[in-house]
């Protein structure tokens, strides 16, 4: 592999460290003017300036001219592989239906399920692809896929062999979460134990076997699962190997953060409504807040807390959420203006949210998320002097080139 020589940059902005950066940490970004930045093998080797030149072997050269180098943007919330769109719904939500109300009524999630089950192996790894390549555009370079639109063995094995295939395929990693426990599919009205229990002793153990996924995931919320119900749950999925994440008080505040709290999850997601005391919780144990602005923006809901998090010394981190339902974009610029905006992060808070924290929330931050000698060169160009634009030029795609280990994945025109 040839040597990558970035020269001549602006400026490169980055947080540092191997793990997540919470309180005021978050906020502490490492900012060099006109640096130059060799990358060796995949991984960023030197930063530095024009001496590189010298030590770069046979080496492909980006012209850095008036830009900024930003580590990859890690999205560690997606629900990547589904079947079928959902505009008809949105129209109905934008007429006033919840998203709630649609759900009980058989649409929602149920509908995509529908959709997932109908599609081939093929026509979801085409589709899959698709949205890779959009994300590349974003600057995206690492991106977490949850199943959860099966919720029967063979679909839920479906999409998380979907999932494994765009990870073998690349160029983006892709990182893989269980999630059968998303929703109680029509088979099982009325009996979630026995759905759940379904899952994790049919479904489960061939997760594990073929090892399909790293990570498992459940829907805590009213009318989906209880705590109750999740935490036992939860623990059969740690049991078969899996580390944890949970969605968690969404819709409704049913004490989903102090959960995660509880058993030590790697993240709780949205949290849109979660109290103090679970926020609290999760800071004494060590849990990652991935907050979903795009979502709380669709559904028309308050954002979550991030300023109030962030003070408690927590380690916020942003994903997109991208799926079918209560969020069908996983524009990163729209969701960086919203962390800004809406929800009180400084634009270092929300670079550090959308690179090393989002890395931590997949468990990958001692390898990506910063730029970093030694970590992997994981890179993002954007067409600005400053990282400060991404939050100023704010709702812009201002990437012009995006590298995953070394390798441009994705170069505008
Ligand atoms: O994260 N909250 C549950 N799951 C997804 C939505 C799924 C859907 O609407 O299809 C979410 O928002
Ligand atoms: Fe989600």
């Amino acid at each position: 592999m040839k040597d990558l020589l970035i020269k001549n940059l602006a400026s490169l902005a980055t947080n540092r460290g191997k793990g997540p950066q919470g309180g005021k940490s978050m906020g502490e970004i490492l900012e060099i003017t006109h640096p130059w930045v060799l990358v060796r093998d995949g991984k960023i080797l030197r930063i530095g300036g024009e001496e590189l030149e010298k030590e770069a072997v046979d080496a492909e050269i980006i012209d850095g001219e008036g830009k900024t180098l930003l580590p990859g943007f890690v999205d560690p919330h997606t629900h990547l592989v589904f079947g079928g769109t959902r505009e008809e719904e949105f129209s109905m939500r934008l007429r006033g239906e919840s998203y709630m109300a649609i759900m009980e009524k058989g649409g929602g999630i149920k509908y995509t399920v529908k959709k997932t089950r109908e599609k081939s192996f093929e026509e979801l790894l085409e589709s899959g692809k698709k949205t890779l390549k959009s994300m590349a555009e974003m600057g995206i370079t690492t991106v977490e896929a949850k199943s959860g639109y099966g919720l029967d063995k063979e679909t839920e094995l479906k999409q998380l062999r979907v999932a494994k295939a765009l990870q073998k395929e690349g160029p983006l990693e892709v990182v893989s979460t269980f999630m059968g426990a998303h929703d109680i599919p029509l088979e099982y009205k009325g009996r979630d134990r026995a759905f759940l229990d379904y899952l994790a002793e049919e479904v489960l153990p061939v997760v594990k076997e073929e090892g399909l996924a790293e990570f498992g995931d459940i829907f805590t919320e009213k009318n989906v699962f209880t705590v109750e119900d999740s935490r036992a749950y939860l623990l059969r999925m740690r049991e078969a190997g899996l580390k944890l994440k949970i969605h968690a008080d969404e819709i409704n505040d049913l004490g989903g953060a102090s959960l995660a709290a509880e058993l030590g999850l790697t993240s709780a997601d949205h949290l849109l409504k979660a109290n103090d005391e679970g926020l609290r919780k999760m800071k004494e144990s060590g849990v990652i807040p991935v907050l979903l602005p795009l979502t709380a923006f669709s559904l028309k809901e308050d954002f979550a807390r991030a300023r109030d998090m962030i003070d408690m010394g927590l380690p916020v981190a942003m994903g997109t959420d991208f799926n079918p339902g209560s969020c069908y974009s996983f524009s990163v610029p729209l969701m960086i203006s919203l962390g800004a905006l809406y929800m009180g992060m400084s634009p270092e808070e929300a670079l550090t949210a959308v690179t090393l924290n989002s890395a931590a929330a997949l468990d990958r931050a001692d390898r990506i998320g910063s730029i970093e000698e030694g970590k992997d060169a994981d890179l993002v160009l954007i067409d600005a002097p400053s990282y400060r634009f991404l939050t100023y030029h704010f709702g812009m795609n201002l990437v012009t080139t995006t590298i995953k280990k070394g390798k441009i994945i994705y170069n505008k025109r």
